[in-house]
């Protein structure tokens, strides 16, 4: 007994049980595997099981076969088991079956592969974990995301793809883990992106999607202009790029004057990859502060608009987050108060508009 809650995952492909188990045993499940219907009736006799993830269309026994003989079982923590069905099918017959039947719910596999969220939320759902399925709730806006990533993705490909065309390929190792951390959102794992926390060794690149999502969702929450909001996402993006040389960071002692031209290494690149003027500024403003005490040029007050207000602020929270020079990072709400008592290097009402959103975001669900 692991005292562990179980749940029976039944699909005759790998790939399908390989993706449920690995988001399952994630949040803490262990998790019963069975190839085909009748596999799963015997798993259900010999174990415990407290929810089974059930396929439609399998071999020997079909979804719709094994859910009949599930709640023919003569005692009820057998029969009374919540079952979702797994499938891609949606003919409005083959489900009124299914719900004659007694299935519980229904999830689309693509969708346990693209958007677990989705999944997890039906499944603590018929678990009775409420915490968890307002959490899975809240996650669900990140997919509003889905349609605007694909567009960011199709501009940040064609602005790499300029600067390739005819440079040296200058940052080819981490533009590279940028481009795949693209194709992690691609597939719908922009949450994992965004709690990730990496190794020192990935800073840059996991602080440089972390800074572009946080301000894409930012922009989403507060309803920016797509255009603002995709070209202040490009500038959280890329607005340390002038750091991906390693010496920077490997030296026990930042060289902070060689740290400090980094802005104008990260506007050399933009500007290289043709991304408009809006984000340019953006770059050049991230470490300007409203009291005057930034760089490079310390401007103050009105001399900063409020989009790079905002990335200064996400930029500053992904950084104490994610750890730079810390010896631990800090936990999202002691990043939320320190950022909040620096007042006078931030506009107090866009902390506060921050610090709305983080709360309206929950970042993870033990910070
Ligand atoms: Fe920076
Ligand atoms: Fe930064």
């Amino acid at each position: 007994m692991t005292g562990k809650t179980k749940i029976l995952l039944v699909d005759d492909s790998p790939i399908i049980r390989h993706v449920g188990n690995k988001i399952l045993t994630k949040k803490g499940f262990e998790v019963l595997q069975a190839d085909n219907g009748s596999k799963a009736l015997d798993a259900l006799r010999n174990n415990h099981v407290s929810l089974i993830v059930l396929d439609y269309y399998m071999p020997v026994l079909d979804g719709l076969q094994t859910l009949r003989e599930i709640r023919r079982f003569p005692y009820k923590e057998k029969s009374g088991i919540p079952v979702i069905i797994l499938s891609g099918e949606d003919n409005p017959a083959e489900i009124s079956k299914l719900i004659e039947a007694g299935a519980n719910d229904f999830i689309n596999k693509l969708k346990l592969k693209a958007t677990p969220e989705i999944f997890l939320e039906k499944v603590f759902g018929l678990l009775n974990h409420q915490k968890e399925v307002e959490y899975y709730k809240r996650m669900k806006l990140s997919h509003t995301l889905c349609p605007e990533v694909k567009e960011f993705k199709k501009y940040v490909d064609d602005c790499v793809n300029k600067y390739f065309q005819g440079e040296t390929l200058s940052f080819d190792e981490l533009e590279a883990k940028i481009i795949t951390e693209y194709n992690n959102v691609h597939e719908g794992n922009v949450t994992e992106i965004i709690y990730d926390i990496p190794s020192p060794d990935d800073f840059i690149a996991t602080h440089s999607v972390n800074s572009c999502f946080l301000t894409l969702m930012f922009g989403i929450y507060q309803q920016w202009e797509k255009e603002v909001t995709l070209n202040a996402a490009m500038a959280a993006l890329f607005h340390d790029f002038g750091n991906l040389s390693k010496e920077v960071y490997s030296k026990e002692s930042v060289d902070y004057e060689h740290y400090k031209k980094h802005i104008d290494r990260s506007i050399d690149f933009v500007r290289k990859s043709g991304l408009p003027d809006e984000s340019l500024q953006i770059i050049a403003n991230h470490h300007e502060r409203v009291d005057g005490s930034g760089y490079p040029k310390q401007k103050k007050g009105d001399e900063l608009d409020k989009i790079s207000q905002i990335v200064s602020i996400i930029d500053t929270f992904d950084t104490l987050t994610t750890q730079i020079g810390l010896d631990k990072k800090m936990m999202v709400k002691d990043a939320l108060r320190r950022l909040l008592s620096w007042e006078n290097q931030f506009s107090p009402a866009l902390l506060k508009d921050f610090n709305l959103f983080s709360m309206q975001f929950e970042f993870k669900p033990n910070d």
